[in-house]
């Protein structure tokens, strides 16, 4: 019998960058396993050798590599390292999920239209480190997270999704990163799988999502 392959769409290849805890791998990994995510992990790169992540990646059998950028005093040499151990993969996107290094134009530039990140702030609020205290430093009422293409703008390329979350009276940055963290699980695993089904692409600056190009800050995530 032949097979009927009339709605079989490949799955994703997806590589997942990380540098700590990879509790947003985790989150890929529960989306897969519970079939919000139709792809295939299939690689994890570190940059921190200890990285927890790590852990989770061999727990759920997905391949893993470390690549320390201790180890490379020049940073576009640890860029180059990097490309060749994603490409080694073929991956059809490239994740930042927590991936606490900036990346040169150069590696940008390979991977452009097909590399996704997360950043914890309602962007273009806060680019950069510590943001959640300079949310609190501000005084701002909410916080937030943002998943966006990457361009060889820092925090800069195109948003796709924000999710915001209150800012509580008393709130240190760690009880805001903890409730932030809680809404990316949900919508990082969210757009992929948006992209996964061929519905997200970066054309001229802009996120299109079915077709449309979304507004600056992307799609707004109501809990
Ligand atoms: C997330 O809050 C992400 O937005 C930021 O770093 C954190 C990573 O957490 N870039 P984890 O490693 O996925 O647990």
């Amino acid at each position: 019998m032949i097979p009927d392959t009339t709605n079989a769409r490949a799955k994703t290849k997806i590589v997942v960058l990380i540098s700590g805890s990879g509790s947003n791998l985790q989150a890929f990994i529960d989306a897969r396993d519970n079939r919000q995510l139709n792809a295939d992990l299939v690689g994890v790169i570190s940059n921190r050798p200890k990285a927890t992540g790590l852990k989770r990646a061999a727990r759920a059998g997905i391949a893993s590599r470390i690549i320390d950028h201790q180890a490379y005093p020049k940073r576009l040499d640890f860029d180059r390292a990097l490309a060749a151990a994603v490409a080694d993969y073929n991956p059809d996107l490239v994740i930042l999920a927590g991936f606490m290094r900036i990346l040169s134009a150069e590696f940008v530039d390979r991977f452009s239209g097909r590399m996704l990140n997360i950043h914890p702030s309602l962007l273009p609020k806060y680019p950069g480190l510590n943001t959640h205290q300079r949310a609190l430093d501000a005084g701002d009422n909410e916080a937030g997270t943002t998943v966006h293409f990457v361009t060889s703008q820092l925090d800069g390329g195109p948003p796709i999704v924000q999710g915001a979350v209150p800012i509580i009276s008393g709130d240190s940055a760690a009880d805001i990163a903890a409730r932030v963290l809680g809404v990316e699980h949900v919508i990082f695993p969210m757009a992929v799988q948006w992209y996964c089904e061929g519905r997200l692409s970066m054309q001229d600056g802009a996120t299109l999502l079915d077709g449309e190009v979304l507004a600056p800050t992307g799609r707004t995530f109501e809990a």
